[in-house]
This record gives structure tokens, C-alpha cells and sequence, in this order.
């Protein structure tokens, strides 16, 4: 790699912590901060308790301490929380909230979701620069619901990093909309979404989530992955991801967030450009 290279990732890296911080701030789930006073005491005492015990058993010096306080001063001031949250807290908070869903499995949402993506209709093509590099992909599939009703008109927002890991509005450089839409499917509930393979993803590693990750000997990976949205009236919105058989870090994700139903085998492009496959959601009532 050249100086100019490495330092393009530095900078990306660094710029998408803050980025995702400022993104979550003007997205926050309505209600996130009206939760009542006996829940707060439940689950906050539970999670000191929980944090005393560790130190008891391991017997946790001021040093240690220390560095847990002065690494938790700069995760905030990385603005790094999103992603620290999202890669290792995200994937059990979506098992409890989605347990009971009998459509399509869900996962994590992660720090990178924008709203409101160019409208595009139900065969289209992500938007992307003329020379946009990766294997092209087409994405295609139907969405019904958990009787097989096609549901027609439904919504498939869809958002994903670029050949090199790197995601529109998070990273300096790329077009606004680069690699995401939000594509209506037909009256029968089917899309065709040509876009590129996404890269596997690389956690930034030059800020507080990266010196810890290097701290505790972990890697920084999640395998390639496609983000979705999908969702109708009457029925319940899906976040999920979609991953890509065979792929590095399929099997360590750090994020923890593939599941078997989730993993995509693509074969060659009808066409033949790049490959294609085909992929239903199944969206429960309201
Ligand atoms: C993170 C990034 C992702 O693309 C993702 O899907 C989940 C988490 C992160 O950097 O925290
Ligand atoms: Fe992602």
C-alpha cells in the first residue's frame, strides 16, 4: 500500500464513527428515552450487579480500571458508540425483539441505515458510479405474506458497502446515494435488484473499537453483506442482512449476526454478467 492509500482508509475509517453518531441522533427510535422508572432500576442494577461480580472474580485492579474508563472517555469522543453497540450488543436485542416472528428472519440494523433513498421502481439498478467495481449481482425475489398473499407494492430498502467496504455517506467520497435504494416491488410483490457484490467489511480499526479489538487479540470483519428493509401496510417491517456462502468471516462474524437462513448461494447470471439469485421475504401481520 502507498502512504496515500493508507492514509484514505485512516481518514474513512476516523470520519465514520462521528458520522454514524450524528446519523443515529437524527434517527432515534421514538420513545428511546421514555422508558419508566422501575425498568431503568431493573435493568440498570442488573447490569452493575453484573459488572461487580466481574470485577470480584477476576480480581480487577485500579490499573485495569483506569483503562476501562479512560477507553470508555474516548469512545464517545470517537463517536463510536453506534458502532461499538451495534457490532456487540445489536444481535441479542433483535433474537428478543423478533423471537416470536413466524415470516423471515431478521438481523442486526447496524450504524449505517439512512432513510429515505431514491424511490426506484421494481426492476432497477442501484445507483452507482459508471465505473462501480465488483462482480455485478442481481438480487431478485418476491415478498408475500405468512399465508403466501403476494404483497403488492411492497417497500425493499436495500443498503450496502462498495468493492472496497466502504458505505455511502459514511465514508468520504462516494455519491450520496451510492449502493442504496428503496425499490417498489409489483403488483405481485416481486423485485429485480441489479447492483455489485458487496466487499467484506473491516470495522474501523484506527479508532477506541479497533484499539480494542487489537486489545483483546480479536479481528475486525464481518463477512460481505447485503442490508434490507422490507416491509408492506399491514404487516411488520423486517430488518435483516444477507450474506454470501463460502464467504470470508461468514462463520466469525464479529458482529455475531449471520444466521443459516440468511446466507445467499448465487449462481451464475442469466444474463451473463456477474451472478444472481433469488431470495423471498415473508412479512407477519401487524
Ligand atoms: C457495523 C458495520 C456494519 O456494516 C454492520 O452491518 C454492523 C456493524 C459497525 O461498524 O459497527
Ligand atoms: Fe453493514
Amino acid at each position: 500500500m502507498t502512504d496515500t492509500i493508507t492514509e484514505q482508509a485512516t481518514a474513512a475509517a476516523a470520519a465514520s464513527g462521528a458520522a454514524a453518531t450524528e446519523q443515529f441522533r437524527s434517527k432515534q427510535r421514538t420513545g428511546a428515552a421514555d422508558v419508566d422508572t422501575e425498568r431503568v432500576d431493573t435493568l440498570v442494577s442488573e447490569l452493575l450487579a453484573a459488572a461487580h461480580d466481574i470485577v470480584r472474580r477476576h480480581q480487577v485492579t485500579y490499573a485495569e480500571y483506569d483503562a476501562l474508563k479512560s477507553w470508555l472517555i474516548q469512545v464517545g469522543e470517537d463517536g463510536e458508540w453506534p458502532l461499538f453497540l451495534d457490532v456487540w450488543l445489536e444481535h441479542i436485542v433483535e433474537e428478543v425483539a423478533n423471537e416470536s416472528r413466524e415470516g423471515s428472519k431478521g438481523t442486526i440494523e447496524g450504524p449505517y441505515y439512512v432513510p429515505d433513498a431514491p424511490r426506484l421502481p421494481a426492476e432497477a439498478r442501484l445507483p452507482m458510479r459508471a465505473d462501480e467495481e465488483g462482480t455485478p449481482l442481481l438480487f431478485q425475489g418476491q415478498v408475500t405474506g405468512v399465508d403466501g398473499t403476494p404483497l403488492a407494492g411492497a417497500l425493499v430498502e436495500i443498503w450496502h458497502a462498495d468493492n472496497d467496504g466502504y458505505y455511502a455517506q459514511f465514508a468520504p467520497g462516494l455519491p450520496q446515494w451510492n449502493l442504496r435504494g428503496a425499490v417498489v416491488a409489483d403488483d405481485t410483490g416481486h423485485f429485480w435488484i441489479h447492483t455489485i457484490e458487496p466487499a467484506p467489511y473491516q470495522i474501523p480499526t484506527d479508532g477506541s473499537c479497533g484499539r480494542l479489538i487489537a486489545a483483546a487479540g480479536w479481528h475486525a470483519w464481518r463477512p460481505a453483506h447485503l442490508h434490507l428493509k422490507v416491509s408492506a401496510p399491514g404487516h411488520q417491517l423486517i430488518t435483516t442482512q444477507l450474506y454470501f456462502k463460502g464467504g470470508e468471516h461468514v462463520v466469525d462474524d464479529i458482529a455475531s449476526a449471520v444466521k443459516p437462513e440468511l446466507i445467499l448461494d448465487p449462481g451464475p447470471a442469466v444474463s451473463g454478467d456477474g451472478r444472481e439469485v433469488t431470495y423471498d421475504f415473508v412479512l407477519d401481520k401487524v
